[in-house]
């Protein structure tokens, strides 16, 4: 295990019981509809992968980046960013955005008025974690991976200050890790 990993939340089982669960899930709702998978990067980036491969079925995906939190900053501000948008129009499809997390809501919050205004035939949200205990916004997150407590995680995709995101599991940092910065 990495050495500035405190506790493994999430194990790399874990996460491939949790993806087969959710993709079943998908596949009922989404098969015969071509829907439009949408990836927020950077975080969701490993889960999306992964999502997509367990889903037999027709469909499209596509990437957008959108960003909250500033540089080393473990908490958002509230103010999300379009940093690159959709190739692919929204209008009329079957959107599922996909998140690595839902922390506040602040960012799916944000995506959901954004694709409404963009014309999507419906819109539902898959966040591989739900930290519930920060929630602002009150979005409704249509399918979740793993209820997490309150703790700032990296891995499969999670980073802090961009590093820790190729660790194949859910981690909790040492709390040295933060204060040495
Ligand atoms: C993180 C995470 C989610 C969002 C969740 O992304 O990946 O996208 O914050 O927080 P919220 O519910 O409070 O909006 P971040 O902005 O750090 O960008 P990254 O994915 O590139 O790390
Ligand atoms: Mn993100
Ligand atoms: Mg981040």
């Amino acid at each position: 295990m990495n050495s500035d990993i405190k506790e493994v939340l999430v194990s790399e089982e874990e996460i491939n019981e949790t993806i087969q669960r959710l993709g079943k899930q998908l596949t009922e709702e989404y098969k015969g509809k071509n829907p439009l998978f949408v990836c927020i990067l950077r975080g969701a980036a490993m889960f999306m992968m992964d999502l997509v491969k367990s889903l037999d079925f027709k469909m499209e995906y596509d990437f957008m980046d959108v960003s909250s939190y500033g540089g080393e900053n473990t908490v958002t501000t509230g103010d999300v960013r379009i940093i690159k948008d959709l190739d692919t129009s929204v209008r009329d499809r079957d959107v599922v955005i996909v998140e690595d997390i839902i922390d506040t809501g602040y960012t799916l919050d944000r995506l959901v008025e954004l694709f409404e205004s963009r014309h999507a035939k419906s819109i539902k949200l898959v966040s591989f974690l739900d930290k519930p205990a920060r929630r602002i916004k009150h979005v409704k997150v249509d399918y979740i991976g793993v209820e997490i407590p309150d703790e700032f995680v990296v891995g499969y995709g999670m980073d802090y200050d961009e590093h820790y995101r190729n660790l194949p599991y859910v981690g909790v940092l040492k709390p040295e890790v933060y204060s040495t910065k």
